[in-house]
Parts: C-alpha cells; sequence; structure tokens
C-alpha cells in the first residue's frame, strides 16, 4: 500500500476482548469517569473540573467523554486536525463551497473541541456564521472574528436550537464519547436542527488500526476494553451507513474512506499519528498498566517497543467522512 492515503474496501478482523473489571476499581466518585487505585485525584478538583494524575477533566455528571481537556490535550487536537486536514486534502468534502461564499449560510461544528476547524471555515468563508459547540467551554472566548460563536453545550441534553437552523453540520472525532443511543439520539439533532436541502458532515476514524503487531494489539486492546466499560460505542463508524439510511429525513447518503498508515515508515504524518496514538497511551497509562499486566516502567519500554514495531507491521487506521442532505 506505501504511504499513499488510498481508498479502500477491507473489514476489521479484530474483535475487541470482553472487558473484565479491573480488581482495582474504585468506582465513579464524580461523574463516568472511572479512577483506578494509582490515579491521583487533585486537590484542584472542583464542580467544573476535575484533576486526576496531573490532567484536567471535565466533571459533567453522565457524560462518557473521558479524554483530558487542557494544554496538552488541545495539543493533540491541534496535530489531529493538522494530520486529518493534511490526509483530506482539505477541511470538508461537503458540496458546500458555493453556498458558504456567497454567504448568510449557517454552519454549526458539534464538540468543536479549541475550534480549530470552524475557525479555518470562519476565515475561509468571512460571509457565513460559524457556531460551535462544547460540553466543555475549551473553545476561544475572546478575539472570536465576528462570524463565530461558541456555546458551552452537551449535545445529549439536546441542541438548544430551532429545527431548520443550519445549512451545514458537521461533527468530527466523537467517537470516544458516545454509546449506541447517544449515537441515535446526537445524529437526530443534527438533522432535526438542518435545513431542508441542508447537508450533515461526520468525519471519525476507526480506533482499531488494521494490520498491526503484538505490542500494538496488546495497547488497544486495552483502549477498547476501557471504552467497553464506559459504554462507548467505538464500532459506529461499521454501523454508520445503517443508521443514517434509518432516518427518514435524509437522502443522498454516501461515505468516503480513507486508508491512514502510521509509523515512521509512513513519512511526516505517519510519525505525527504515531506520536498522537502515544499521547493517548501516556494519558492513560495508570488504567492500562492492569489490563495489561506490566509495571510503570515497563509500560514505558512497551510504548518505544510499539513504535519501533509499527515499522516492521506498517499498520493504517481508516478515516471515515460521512454525508447526508436532509430534505
Ligand atoms: C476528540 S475532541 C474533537 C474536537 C474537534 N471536533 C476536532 O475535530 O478537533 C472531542 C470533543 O467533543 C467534545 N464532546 C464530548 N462529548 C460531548 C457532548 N456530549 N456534547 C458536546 N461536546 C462533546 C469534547 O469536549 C471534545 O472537545
Amino acid at each position: 500500500m506505501g504511504n499513499c492515503f488510498c481508498k479502500q474496501k477491507s473489514k476489521s478482523k479484530r474483535k475487541p476482548k470482553p472487558y473484565r473489571m479491573p480488581t482495582s476499581t474504585i468506582g465513579s466518585p464524580i461523574s463516568d469517569t472511572h479512577l483506578i487505585i494509582g490515579d491521583i485525584l487533585d486537590y484542584r478538583s472542583n464542580d467544573e473540573y476535575r484533576f486526576i494524575n496531573g490532567r484536567k477533566f471535565h466533571n459533567v455528571e453522565n457524560s462518557k467523554y473521558f479524554l483530558p481537556c487542557d494544554d496538552e490535550e488541545f495539543d493533540r487536537l491541534y496535530s489531529q486536525h493538522y494530520i486529518c486536514r493534511n490526509i483530506w486534502q482539505q477541511n470538508y468534502i461537503a458540496p458546500v463551497k458555493e453556498r458558504l461564499s456567497f454567504g448568510a449560510s449557517h454552519v454549526l461544528d458539534v464538540g468543536c473541541g479549541p475550534g480549530t476547524w470552524l475557525i479555518e471555515m470562519a476565515n475561509e468563508f468571512p460571509k457565513s456564521h460559524f457556531t460551535g459547540i462544547d460540553i466543555t467551554p475549551v473553545f476561544p472566548r475572546e478575539n472570536k472574528s465576528d462570524n463565530t460563536d461558541f456555546m458551552e453545550i452537551n449535545i445529549l441534553e439536546g441542541l438548544p436550537f430551532e429545527d431548520y437552523s443550519f445549512d451545514y453540520v458537521h461533527m468530527r472525532f466523537l467517537i470516544t464519547a458516545f454509546s449506541e443511543s447517544d449515537w441515535k439520539f446526537a445524529i437526530n439533532e443534527l438533522v432535526r436542527v438542518t435545513k431542508v436541502g441542508g447537508i450533515i458532515e461526520i468525519v471519525e476514524d476507526e480506533i482499531e488500526p488494521r494490520n498491526d503487531g503484538p505490542i500494538s494489539r496488546l495497547l488497544f486492546d486495552a483502549f477498547l476494553s476501557d471504552l467497553t466499560s464506559r459504554n462507548i460505542d467505538f464500532n459506529i463508524c461499521s454501523r454508520m451507513i445503517d443508521l443514517l439510511n434509518g432516518i427518514e429525513r435524509l437522502t443522498d447518503i454516501k461515505k468516503e474512506e480513507m486508508s491512514i498508515p502510521f509509523g515512521k515508515w509512513a513519512g511526516r504524518i505517519g510519525t505525527l499519528l504515531a506520536n498522537n496514538n502515544a499521547k493517548l497511551f501516556r494519558t492513560f497509562k495508570t488504567r492500562f498498566l492492569s489490563t495489561i499486566g506490566v509495571e510503570d516502567d515497563e509500560y514505558d519500554k512497551l510504548i518505544e517497543a510499539w513504535y519501533e514495531e509499527l515499522n516492521e507491521y506498517k499498520p493504517y487506521n481508516v478515516g471515515y467522512r460521512f454525508l447526508a442532505t436532509k430534505k
């Protein structure tokens, strides 16, 4: 396959191991996020945020989303945005250029994070208006351009917008946030707020790599076990088309797939992507130790060995863009 980013069709063969509750789990003290013995809940934790092992997390009751919301995570998200744009050679595939250039169009970005996608789009289309929502106020609150707005909203509580409000609705990388029923609810909300003739674009990468080696399997199986324990539906990409097809008000449903190789062997973007995954492995070190059954320093060595293994097995992820039009 080389290190080109090509459309591909094969299906993942690996199934996640069934989740075994680690014996060291001490429960869900505040939200849905489990603490593991060894996790240190920082004194700075308050109603709004929790600090665990020096990282900052949201503290929204009932939210399954468990990635941090601090500068380190924003760096990871910026890099992920750059990788994604580079791979797809653009920020969107929906046929919206003419409509957004003409102006007076309204765009919604759900789970906008630090707003990188939205700000780039708002600069590209200054005559249209862009609204970003996120469950935590991680987006810019000052020095915003006139055609952007950000709001602190949990989509799972329903979007505070009228039906038929937006011309283009975008949602990217929420795969670690939703259960099966959450996906249904969230997508129905996207459909509800989209105008007739408006377009929805959902962008996700599969979590499980393909073609990977044994160390990769250890690390990703630990990741998948963790997601399973939180009832997160990380297999959504394989069911997304069926889910969209099941919604009466949608038409013109399409999917594009991209093979995304990672590791040093796959050049600069492949290296960045491996670094991105390694950051997640490091973030969840305490959790994964017990699942994998290694000690602290062995875990660090495992990640180093994983980098080497990537060059041998040449794994890749599959990225997806799903499009649908509201009728
Ligand atoms: C992996 S980040 C992706 C950020 C951005 N979409 C991007 O592509 O860079 C996922 C974002 O979704 C947000 N999020 C998670 N659950 C959410 C929910 N229920 N409602 C709104 N935002 C949510 C998180 O706070 C986080 O900023």
